[in-house]
């Protein structure tokens, strides 16, 4: 990753080398905005202050990349919060960008504590958010969270994606507007998710693929996901990639600061 990093640096660039109209305002107005004051904010800074310093212990069921499927174990909810959660940056990314986007339908693969889930919740409440997570006690104390945020549109499906968002789909039977791909970080599972959604999507529809770097696997499933003929336009943050699919936009990949 380190030398991925270094090679992100060397040729990510800015609002200068973005010739996209329409990456262009997306970049200036949304991403890379610094300071955007948002009461939610407050709130959810708290709660991710209160769960790094929490010592209570869960079991984990993990499911995902370097896990021992079906070996649980035991961790404290500030390790979680620590290690698998995402820094308050990219929540509010995904807020700016879910206000940008206005989706109706929004999915999260991996929900883990929820405190990404509820960034993007806060960012459009009567949008419907199914957020998918495979470990029972990590889900219930994301479920906790929910509850004391007040956040309703939120919907936690329990058990392994590979099963329940084929499952989901299908039930759900609608467009999918915005997806956050943030849980079994392999190259199988994270192209799998992808193609299992991709007959669900519309034009302006924005799928987030988390930690692309973090592997060979994952550097691979980016590289494939940048090529399908279904997508557009590819924005590199080098924690995240951004995947737009609009027709109207000539293909192109960009590599931006973040
Ligand atoms: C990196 S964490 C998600 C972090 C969260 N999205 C955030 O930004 O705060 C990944 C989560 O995905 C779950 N997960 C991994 N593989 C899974 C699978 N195959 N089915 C269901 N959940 C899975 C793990 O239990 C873990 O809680």
């Amino acid at each position: 990753m380190i030398a991925a990093y270094f090679k992100y640096l060397f040729r990510s660039g800015n609002q200068h080398s973005i010739h996209s109209p329409f990456l262009f305002e997306l970049y200036t107005q949304v991403i890379s905005v610094r300071k955007d004051n948002n009461p939610d904010y407050v709130a959810l800074k708290s709660l991710r202050k209160e769960l790094l310093a929490s010592d209570e212990e869960i079991e984990i069921l993990d499911l995902g990349a370097g896990s021992r499927v079906d070996k649980s174990n035991f961790r404290k909810i500030k390790t979680i919060a620590r290690n698998a959660e995402k820094p308050a940056k990219f929540g509010r990314l995904f807020n700016r960008l879910i206000q940008r986007f206005q989706p109706h339908t929004i999915l999260e693969l991996g929900t883990s504590l929820g405190l990404t889930t509820l960034y993007m919740a806060k960012a459009k409440p009567d949008a419907d958010l199914i957020t998918f997570e495979g470990c029972p006690e990590t889900a219930k104390k994301a479920k906790q969270h929910f509850d004391k945020f007040n956040a309703n549109n939120i919907e936690i499906v329990l058990g392994n994606i590979d099963q329940t968002l084929p499952e989901a789909l299908k039930r759900m039977n609608r467009v999918l507007d915005f997806a956050y791909f943030d849980a079994n970080h392999r190259f199988e599972p994270t192209v799998q998710y992808f193609e299992d959604c991709l007959p669900y999507i519309q034009n302006d529809s924005v799928f987030i693929f988390d930690d692309i770097y973090w592997s060979e696997g994952m550097t691979k499933a980016w590289e494939h996901i940048k090529a399908h003929p279904r997508v557009t336009l590819t924005v590199d943050l080098f924690w995240i990639g951004l995947v737009f699919f609009r027709t109207e936009q000539v293909k192109e990949d960009f590599v931006l600061r973040f």
